[in-house]
């Protein structure tokens, strides 16, 4: 019977063995660092350990039973984030734009996260930005169907690919489903930034994007699931073009190291092999309890943003408070949260939360003392002008200013509050009074900006 873990298996099995380790990593699994117990099983590309881009074996097996899961027709692992998933998405994206003969035009929502920027960049790509009708934030960029289907309808050349990132770091959702019908209707693919939505696969009704229509999507598996950091898949539909999978090896090898986690590697699939009856259903009814402290929040007189079902993600100047100021509030009672700025506090948890977690969050809120409303507003959403191509900016001769000299300078480099790492404005863009005025608003002091 064929194995439910096999890397994992590999591993414990080979820590049993007690080998004389005369290959690569040089703590040999016994670091006399190791505080964590965990460097027997951190092993090298060792005989029966297969190749990670070069799968036959365990890897492709366990690689097999996490498409299964999420209904893709094709999943391969990053031990480097979703950053290393959405650069083989593009460069895959790149060769099918060669094979058909189509454009480099890609059509992206504005609150693309930087490694999509950064390899548009590279592979000179050539973004058409769709922005919000209306925004909250840069990181937020809602687009309906509707939004879509006229945006295409508009352009004189189509793009062979729609780029939208859902969940985005606020915690909204985006209509796949019609996004993906708007798409096909155009004949264009649909790539999906879902890097904070792998778990959506085990909800009810799965409202993961590979099952709502994307052709290729990344998931961030560390970010919502049980996972170390760094892991991470690409998923390729069924039904996207054949050269997708055929491909995605050397897609992603193209970008990742050469030396994967083998950590990270059995996590993965330790995590898809408990993915079960059992985590449905603590998914479920934690997702129920959360819902309950959201609405315990928001009878407090906090305002709720998204509709995320593992986030928390609060708007709480009417409050009294920027997100920074609350973030910092709730850290003095031991609660911890993803992001915070000037507008918006983030509060990301999973299943593996506790009962007593969450009780520790709605104490904490219970011991928020309101304060007189904060009435300044986020500057409107910047949409700055294009004058050279983001590879020719990103490989221009460049410097560093002070932002405050900026105006009517090029940039060398996408410009980003971090976290969420979320562009104000790309490189071989014109900084404007808008983009200042965000830059200075998010607290960005200095800009590399091409030497004319
Ligand atoms: C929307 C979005 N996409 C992609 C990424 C990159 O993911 P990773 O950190 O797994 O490389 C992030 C990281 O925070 C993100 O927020």
């Amino acid at each position: 019977m064929k194995s439910n873990t096999p890397i994992y298996d590999f591993l414990s099995d080979y820590a049993k063995k007690n080998a004389v380790r005369a290959h690569m990593p040089g703590h040999k699994g016994q670091s006399p660092f190791d505080r964590c117990g965990v460097s027997k099983y951190d092993i090298t590309e060792i005989e029966g350990a297969d190749v990670l881009y070069s799968s036959h074996g365990i890897i492709r097996e366990s690689e097999e039973l996490s498409a299964s899961l999420f209904g893709a027709g094709r999943t391969l692992y990053s031990t480097e984030g979703s950053s290393l998933s959405i650069r083989a998405m593009l460069y895959l994206l790149s060769l099918y734009a060669q094979r058909f003969g189509k454009e480099r035009i890609i059509a992206a929502g504005r609150n693309a996260h930087i490694s999509f920027v950064n390899s548009c960049a590279l592979l000179d790509f050539d973004v058409k930005w769709l922005y919000p009708e209306s925004s909250q934030s840069v990181i937020s960029c809602k687009i309906t169907p509707e939004e879509l289907d006229a945006f295409l309808l508009n352009m004189k050349e189509k793009p062979c690919a729609v780029y939208i990132t859902s969940p985005d770091y606020l915690g909204n959702i985006a209509d796949i489903e019609g996004l993906s019908r708007v798409c096909k209707k155009h004949s264009v693919l649909l790539l999906v930034d879902n890097a904070h939505g792998a778990y959506l696969a085990f909800l009810e009704g799965s409202p993961h994007p590979i099952r709502q229509g994307c052709d290729m999507c990344c998931d961030s598996a560390h970010k919502t699931l049980p996972a170390l950091t760094g892991g991470a898949y690409l998923h390729i539909s069924r039904d996207a073009p054949k050269m997708f999978a055929e491909n995605a090896e050397r897609a992603m090898a193209l970008f990742a190291s050469t030396s994967p986690s083998y950590l990270i590697l059995a996590s993965l699939d330790l995590l898809r092999a408990n993915i079960n009856s059992e985590y449905y259903k603590k998914l479920s009814d934690f997702t129920i309890k959360l819902e309950g402290l959201k609405q315990f929040v928001s009878g407090i007189g906090l305002k709720l943003v998204g509709n995320e079902k593992l986030k928390l993600t609060l708007s709480p100047k009417s409050f009294g408070y920027t997100g920074t100021e609350l973030a910092k509030a709730l850290s003095l009672q031991n609660v911890f949260c993803e992001f915070a700025d000037p507008d918006f506090v983030v509060l990301m948890f999973s299943p593996e939360n506790s009962d007593a977690d969450l009780f520790k969050v709605k104490v904490a809120f219970e011991n928020l003392e309101r304060r007189a409303e904060i009435l300044t507003a986020p500057p409107a959403l910047p949409r700055p002008k294009s004058v050279m191509s983001m590879k020719e900016a990103l490989f221009s001769n460049s410097h560093e200013i002070p932002t405050s000299d900026a105006l009517g300078e090029v940039l060398a480099s996408a410009e980003i509050s971090c976290p969420p790492a979320v562009s104000l404005a790309v490189a071989g863009e014109v900084i404007d009074n808008e983009v200042l005025n965000s830059m200075e608003y998010y607290g960005i002091k200095k800009c590399r900006v091409v030497i004319k």
